[in-house]
């Protein structure tokens, strides 16, 4: 499974997440801590419930767009890669490649 391209359309925003040393952006839900966490950004979007704390994108993004959350309980990672500055991206789409699980969707 891969995360659902058409998030906008069928998910519905919920409370934005404001991440310290980032930038506020979406959450698509419904959530459901700690187990259901839903879609986090727009722009550089990332299926929280797909996501298995890899950190390739962490790693990968040439403008460190990402950072980790802690997710405590969550079945798949105690830890998510947040797209805390999606409107940095470049679009260069490396971490939409390197995802082992299709958990990020990029709209650049
Ligand atoms: Fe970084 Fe992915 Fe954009 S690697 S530049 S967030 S396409
Ligand atoms: Fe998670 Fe995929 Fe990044 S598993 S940490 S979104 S490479
Ligand atoms: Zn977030």
């Amino acid at each position: 499974m891969a995360i659902d391209p058409d998030f906008e359309e069928n998910y519905e925003k919920v409370e934005p997440c404001n991440p310290e040393g980032g930038h506020e952006h979406d959450v698509w839900g419904p959530v459901d801590p700690p187990e259901k966490l839903g879609i986090h950004g727009t722009r550089v979007a990332v299926d929280f419930d797909l996501c298995i704390a890899d950190g390739a994108c962490l790693e990968d993004c040439p403008v460190d767009v990402f950072d980790w959350m802690d997710t405590p309980d969550h079945p798949e990672s105690e830890r998510k890669a947040d797209p805390a500055r999606e409107d940095d991206c470049i679009g260069c789409y490396l971490c939409e490649d390197v995802c082992p699980v299709d958990a990020i969707k990029v709209k650049y």
